[in-house]
C-alpha cells in the first residue's frame, strides 16, 4: 500500500472513531442469566452488567449460557425460563434494551445428541454458537459441522483465537472457514486479556477478513471495565468501518 493510501487510511479510521461500540448494535456472546454457568451470579448482577453494556452502546444482547454436559448441564427450556425473568427484571428497571437467548455449546457427544434430536437454540436465522476444548484438539469438529449445516444451521466458532493448538497452524482457521463456519471473535481478545499469542492471532483473523461477529463473552463486571478502555482500539474500529461484520443485522 502506497504512502498516501496509508495516510488515508489512517485518517478514516480517526474520523469514524466511536466514544462506544454503538455500531455493533448487537452483542452475540455473553453469560448473563444467573446461576445457572460461570456468568452472573444474580439478578443485581445482570442488571449491572445488562446497564454495563448499555453505557458501551449496545441496544440488543443475544445471551448464550454454557451448555456443556460436563459441567453446565442447561437445556432450553431452563434457559428460556431465565431469559424471561431477566426480560421481567429489565422491564421493572425500565432499562431501554432487548434482550433474546441462545447458547454456547460445548463441542461434545450431548451437543451432537441434540442437533439430532432438533432441540437447538439458534439466533439470528440459523446461527448456533459452539466453543471448543482449550487444551486438546477436537475430534469432533468435522462431523459436528456437517451435522449442523445439514440440519439447516449456520455454525458460529466462538472465540477462534483462544485455541492455542491452532495458533502456529493458520490452516485449520482457513479450512474451517471453507468449509462454511462464521468466526466470533471476542471483544477481550483484542486488548491482550487472555494473552500476546491470543492478542495476536486475533490480529490476523481480522487481517484475513475472517471474523464475521463480535462478541464480549461478558461474564462480570471486569469485563465491561476492560471494554471501556477497547473503545477506540484501531483493529477493532477497523472492523467496524470496514463493515463486513453481522452484528448490526441481528
Ligand atoms: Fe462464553
Amino acid at each position: 500500500m502506497g504512502f498516501l493510501q496509508n495516510i488515508f487510511k489512517k485518517k478514516k479510521i480517526i474520523e469514524h472513531v466511536h466514544e462506544d461500540f454503538s455500531g455493533l448494535i448487537t452483542d452475540v456472546h455473553s453469560h448473563l442469566i444467573p446461576g445457572i454457568d460461570d456468568g452472573s451470579k444474580s439478578l443485581d448482577e445482570s442488571i449491572s452488567l445488562i446497564l454495563g453494556l448499555q453505557s458501551l452502546g449496545y441496544k440488543k444482547i443475544i445471551t448464550t449460557p454454557h451448555i456443556m454436559s460436563d459441567y453446565y448441564r442447561n437445556d432450553k427450556e431452563g434457559i428460556l425460563t431465565g431469559l424471561k425473568r431477566l426480560q421481567e427484571a429489565v422491564k421493572l428497571h425500565k432499562i431501554d434494551m432487548e434482550i433474546d437467548a441462545a447458547a454456547e455449546y460445548y463441542l461434545d457427544t450431548h451437543f451432537e445428541e441434540l442437533i439430532k434430536k432438533k432441540e437447538i437454540l439458534s439466533f439470528g436465522k440459523n446461527m448456533v454458537l459452539f466453543e471448543l476444548s482449550f487444551f486438546e484438539e477436537p475430534k469432533l469438529l468435522d462431523q459436528i459441522i456437517f451435522d449442523l449445516q445439514l440440519e439447516g444451521y449456520q455454525p458460529v466458532l466462538a472465540h477462534p483465537e483462544r485455541y492455542a493448538y491452532w495458533h502456529r497452524s493458520f490452516s485449520h482457521y482457513e479450512k474451517l472457514i471453507d468449509k462454511g463456519v462464521i468466526f466470533q471473535a471476542n471483544l477481550g481478545s483484542f486488548s491482550g486479556n487472555y494473552g500476546p499469542e491470543v492478542m495476536k492471532t486475533v490480529g490476523k483473523l481480522a487481517e484475513n477478513n475472517w471474523i464475521s461477529l463480535l462478541g464480549s463473552d461478558t461474564h462480570h463486571m471486569m469485563h465491561i471495565q476492560l471494554f471501556r478502555t477497547l473503545k477506540t482500539n484501531q483493529v477493532i474500529q477497523r472492523l467496524l468501518i470496514d463493515n463486513n461484520l453481522l452484528n448490526s443485522k441481528l
